[in-house]
Formats: structure tokens, sequence, C-alpha cells
């Protein structure tokens, strides 16, 4: 690991332009990868039910070794009464129905492998689906049982016990806790559920979880999956006597309670919320580490971690624990280049600190699409669900021009990022679909007062023209899609010169050519405050997120990637470009 910089008591300040920041090294594939995430349901359906499929997945890994990705990552295929779209597990080790089977899984990998792709699997691990064999037997087994143990059980308050047992409020909206129902009829025990009633919280104190758990990781390692997305890595461990807490009024959906005080910066010191990052998660992945350590290959854990200050996410990437987390700081960061500049320092030297690589996102399944976020009012920096109501909505053309600029800044960085299925078309956020076509358990426990994240999970377009723009054989497609969908069409798009999918192309293969996810950066002085600029071995990045044009230097070098065109060396607002240094 290097890490130079003037200060290292703490996390560097924000307007130091020229230190060199360079990534934790080592040799292994997911410090640098740019890693692809699949929505399953959303990416191509191979039977025209509407739902995409595993199959579908197959028959178009094709384009993504087209586009220059390393890896990918599955949302969870499995068993699932599909609650909270398939995060509701009934059972970890088989494939639903609805996406296919094992054996299909076993195609995909092979495809992904033989065309170098790696392959990372989503692992839910905080709760199961209410419909896991697990939670049926608690319901069935008496209090105080074993299979009562596996889950949070606790008695009710009130002389009835009719009370929940906390205040808790669950991260979809309504009480975190549900009443059960004796198999007698009688009014029983309440259950945790940090998500959805339909997703209890599985008890990780009790040792039989934390083996089960582990011939889970060993059913796919076996299998030969790369490695695991961890859903919720930072809930697994609830405070001990599960004290009453309130989030404050800006808690961030996700995060349930651990927002920066200024978007996009860290903040000192964020409230710990008794079910968020918690210190027994540790020894948890400290276990799973290991297990991965048996198998060759560079396997990898990703947590899903809301958790601030990046300081304290780095405890998730120590160097006997997972591989990377997830930079949300990055992604909730506003659109301004001291925010920029700063978060960037701060994840290189949060992360850095422990060794491990930084990592960068701008959109996933959870979060408005960074071609409509970018472009959003500052009050919904994270893109807590939008629709036809909310106030102030994005522009489209503005989201585009700042997506694609954001996306050249995020593809230069030394790392490794993640790209969401649909962005590498420019794809919007659906903000108009129709109330009764909207599916997020968010939308229903909120009784539509949140819109939820069905709009960055409608099926992609392949193909203008055809039904369902070529998302699978029919016109069928689980969410909607807008009817103004062609110009995003993958096929529309190649080869055409200046559509975005040849941008991420470009900016895929110049990152590959100049290595610089393993780079270093420097930042380069004699720029406005507006403006991002730094130099990553041979390719200099400059961004313009101010309001006014800026001049390129005379002695700029050759344009290697621009995300709008550069006319007469000027850089127009809200455009990245790659120079040769
Ligand atoms: C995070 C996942 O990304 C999200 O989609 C899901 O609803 C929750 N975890 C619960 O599993
Ligand atoms: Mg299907």
């Amino acid at each position: 690991m290097t890490v130079e910089l003037t200060d290292t008591s703490g996390a560097p300040e924000s307007d130091a332009q020229s230190r060199l920041i360079a990534i934790g090294t080592g040799s292994e594939w997911w410090r640098s990868a740019v890693i692809y995430q699949i929505y399953p349901r959303s990416f191509a359906d191979s039977d025209g039910d509407g739902i995409g499929d595993l199959p579908g997945i197959t028959s178009r890994l094709d384009s993504l070794s087209t586009l220059g990705v390393d890896a990918i990552w599955l949302s969870p295929f499995f068993t699932s009464p599909q609650h909270d779209a398939g995060y509701d597990v009934a059972n970890y080790v088989d494939v639903d129905p609805l996406f296919g089977t094992l054996a299909d899984f076993d195609t995909m990998l092979a495809r992904a492998h033989e065309l170098g792709l790696k392959v990372i699997v989503d692992l839910v691990p905080n709760h199961t689906s209410w419909d896991h064999e697990w939670f049926k037997a608690a319901l069935a087994a008496p209090e105080g049982s074993p299979e009562r143990d596996r889950y949070m059980f606790r008695d009710g308050l009130g002389e009835n016990g009719e009370i929940a047992p906390n205040n808790w409020q669950s991260v979809f909206g309504g009480p975190m806790w549900e009443r059960t129902t004796n198999p007698d009829g009688t009014p029983g025990q309440w259950y945790l559920h940090i998500f959805d009633v339909s997703q209890p919280d599985l008890n990780w104190q009790n040792p039989w979880v934390r083996e089960q758990m582990i011939a889970v990781l060993r059913f796919w390692l076996d299998r030969g999956v790369d490695g695991f997305r961890v859903d919720v890595a930072h809930g697994l461990i609830k405070e001990t006597g599960l004290p009453d807490y309130t989030p404050p009024a800006d808690a961030g959906s996700m995060g349930g309670g651990a927002t920066p005080l200024e978007p996009g910066i860290d903040s000192d010191d964020p409230p710990t919320p008794p079910y968020w990052a918690q210190d027994g998660v540790h020894e948890i992945y400290r276990s799973w580490h290991e297990v991965l350590d048996e198998y060759e290959g560079d396997r990898v854990l990703c947590a899903e971690a809301w958790v601030e200050p990046l300081t304290k996410l780095a405890r998730w990437v120590r160097p006997d624990e997972m591989q990377q987390a997830f930079n949300f700081t990055y992604l909730e960061a506003a659109w301004s280049a001291p925010q920029l500049r700063k978060v960037i320092d701060t994840s290189i030297y949060a992360f850095g600190t422990v060794g491990a690589p930084s990592t960068w996102v701008l959109s996933n399944h959870d979060v408005v699409r960074h071609a409509s976020r970018l472009a959003l009012g500052a009050d919904n920096l994270q893109g807590d669900g939008i629709g036809p109501k909310t106030p102030g909505l994005p522009d489209t053309a503005l989201g585009l021009r700042r997506a694609r600029a954001a996306t050249a800044v995020m593809l230069a960085l030394p790392g490794s990022s993640y790209i969401y299925q649909g962005e590498e078309l420019g794809l919007p956020e659906a903000i108009h679909l129709p109330d009764d076509a909207r599916q997020d358990p968010t939308w229903f426990r909120t009784k539509g007062e949140r819109y939820g994240r069905d709009g960055c999970r409608v099926p992609i377009p392949w193909e203008a023209g055809k039904p369902s723009y070529g998302f699978g054989p029919t016109a069928s497609s689980w969410l909607p899609q807008p009817s103004d969908w062609d110009a995003y069409s993958r096929d529309r798009q190649a080869a055409t010169p200046g559509s975005t999918l040849e941008l991420y192309k470009l900016a895929l293969s110049l990152r590959a050519q100049h290595e610089l996810g393993m780079g270093t950066i420097e930042w380069l002085p004699g720029y406005d405050d507006d403006v991002i600029a730094f130099s990553n071995g041979a390719v200099t990045v400059i961004s313009n997120i101010g309001s006014v044009a800026v001049e390129l230097p005379a002695a700029a070098g050759d344009v290697l990637l621009a995300s709008e065109a550069i006319v007469e060396g000027v850089l127009a607002v809200d455009t990245t470009v790659w120079l040769a240094s």
C-alpha cells in the first residue's frame, strides 16, 4: 500500500491540490475491476414472460464483453416469493423458476468465464423470506425453542404484549416489528424485520445461523463463483437490549440514520443506530474471509454497507475482512467540484489506510439513475425515488450531459468501479410509471408517499422498434417501459459516434490500456475551484462542473475522450475530457 499524504493524522484537507495519492497495492483482479451490475429481472427475458432470466443473461453476455467490463454482479435470482424483488430469499441454494434452473446458472457462469468475465452473486444474510423453511419452522415452534432463536423474536410490551418491543421503524416505512399468531389462533410474539414484513431478520448471535450461511458460501464457491456482494453488510448484529432509537430527520432511507452532515462529505461522527454498523459484524466477515481463502482465484466479498464516515466504512475492508465496500458517499456527492475532490481524496485515503482499493459507483437498483439524479435539486441527492408528483423533476438533456461527464470522471479514477445496467445507454429514471404498475414495497408501506425504486428497475432496451425493445421476444415487461426509449436502444447506439454506449466503450478501453484502475492520481493546480483536474499516469482528466466554459491549456495533449464535443479548445460546462499527458 502506498499513501503519500502531507498529513496522515486524519482525513485529508479538501483544498490540497497536489498531493500524490496511490491506491493500495496488490495484483488481485478486484482492485481495479469494472464490475457491471445485472438486475436479472430487467436485463434480458428469454421466454417472453416479461421477467428477465438466466438464459436471457447468457444470450446477451457477448455485449458486456464487447463493452469491456471485467466482471458481472447479479442481483438475487434465488428461490423467492419476490416481495422485495428477490431480496427475500426462500432458498439460498436454488434458482427461482422465474429465472431458470441451477443448470441455467451453470451455463451462464461457464459462458461468462469463457468470455473472461468474473461472476459475483448476491448474498442476503441479514434476513430470509418469510417463506424460508427456517422461518416457517420458527413460527410453528414454541417460544424459546431453538427454531425461534434463529430469528429475532421478542415478547411485546403492554399488558397483553400488544405493543411492539421497541420503536424502530422499517427502512421501507412502518414499524420494524410484526406480531405473530400462535398455532391456536391467539396473538403471539413479535419478530423483527428491518425491511419488509416478508423479510424477517436472522439472529446472527446464533452459531447455527453462522454455520448455515457458511454452507451457502461454500455452495456457490464450489460452483465456481468469483465472489459475493453482501446485502446489508452493516445490519447483521443489533445492539444488545434493542434500545429505542429515533433517526435524525434527514436520515437516508437505505442508511436509515447514518447520513453525512453535508451531502457527499464525511460527517465527523454521525450517530450509530442500534441496528446498523455494530462492532459485532466484523468477526462474521473474518470467518467468511477465511472460507474464501481456501479457494483459489482471488474470490471477493463486497460490502453493501451504508456506513459513514468513510474512515468507519474502511473497517469492513480491513485485510482480514471483505475486499471491497460500495462507496455510497461518492454516489451521494452533489454535482460539485469541491465536493467531488473532497470525497475522492477522502475515499482513497480512508480505504488506503487499510490497504484496500477505493470503489466508485454512481447508480444501482436502489437509487435514482444518475442520468436523472444529477439534475435533481439539492434536497434529494440520494434520489429517494422520484415520480410524476416530485417537485423539481430533472431536465433529461441536462441529466444525461452531467451523467456522461460524471462517468468520465469515475472511470478515470484508480480502484474498482461499478456500473449499473442501462447506464451505459444513458438511461434516465422512468418517472411516469402508472401507480398501479409500481411494485416496490416502499411504495406500498408508505401508502404512496415514497415512490420507491421501480423507476431505476425498468427492463432495458436492446433493439429499437421491437416489442419490449428487444428485452424479450414479446411485448411483455414486468414494469412498463416508456414509449420513447427507441433512441436509448443498444443497437441504435452501437457504432454511433458520440453515443453514450460508445463513450463507455472508449472509456473502458482507454482505462484498460493506460491501467488507470491501478494508477495514482495527482490533482493539477491552476484550475478554478469549479473544475476538477487530475492526472492518472499518462492521462489528464479535466471536468468542468462550473457555470462558464473553460479554455483548455494551449499545451494540452491530444483529446483521448470527451463527454461532449470539444470545440476550438474550449471545455463547455458539464463536460469531462481525457487528454494525453
Ligand atoms: C439492499 C438491496 O440493495 C435492496 O434492494 C434491498 O431491498 C435491501 N437491501 C433489503 O435486502
Ligand atoms: Mg423470463
